[in-house]
């Protein structure tokens, strides 16, 4: 499906491109936005970032394949992010990636059929000093216990409700 950024998302990436000598150095804020307004980066959306950025839409490809926060696919709702790097693991990272994945009933990179919830292992998110932690969307839960994730995905699925 052809994608267009919206006139305010064209305003946001212009004044991306005024911070750098080089057009192409606002490739990463470009797919920022547009994974905010599209859901997900389609190749359509890197056929239209390449044409703002006077770049192909390989060279767009590039940074998408290397960095793990875009997304190929429609992810749920509420994404959610389960590190297991090393402290996460040694405080209990897999536990809390095996016990979300029981309760939602998808693996990883999987999205649930209503759209609400996907699932993702991630590397260090950096909040090493308060493992285990996950993310959902943009927001970091810490000090995770089975409890406090039980108590979490309770209370996001009552949220959509
Ligand atoms: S190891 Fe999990 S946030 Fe760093």
């Amino acid at each position: 499906m052809e994608f267009k950024f919206t006139p305010e998302n064209i305003e946001r990436i212009n004044k991306e491109i005024q911070k750098y000598p080089e057009k192409k150095a606002a490739v990463m804020a470009a797919l920022y936005i547009a994974q905010e307004q599209n859901g997900f980066i389609s190749t359509d959306v890197m056929k239209e970032i390449a044409t703002l950025l006077d770049i192909t839409a390989e060279d767009v490809l590039g940074v998408v394949t290397f960095y793990t926060m875009y997304h190929q696919k429609q992810m749920g709702k509420f994404h959610i992010q389960v590190c297991t790097n090393v402290s996460c693991m040694l405080r209990g990272g897999y536990d809390i990636l095996k016990q979300i994945k029981d309760k939602i009933g998808i693996d990883d990179m999987g999205v649930t059929d209503d759209g609400l919830f996907s699932i993702e292992e991630v590397e260090c998110m950096g909040s090493c000093g308060t493992a285990p932690m996950i993310a959902v969307n943009e927001d970091y839960y810490e000090n995770l216990t089975k409890e406090k994730v039980e108590e979490l995905l309770k209370s996001l699925s009552q949220t959509h409700s």
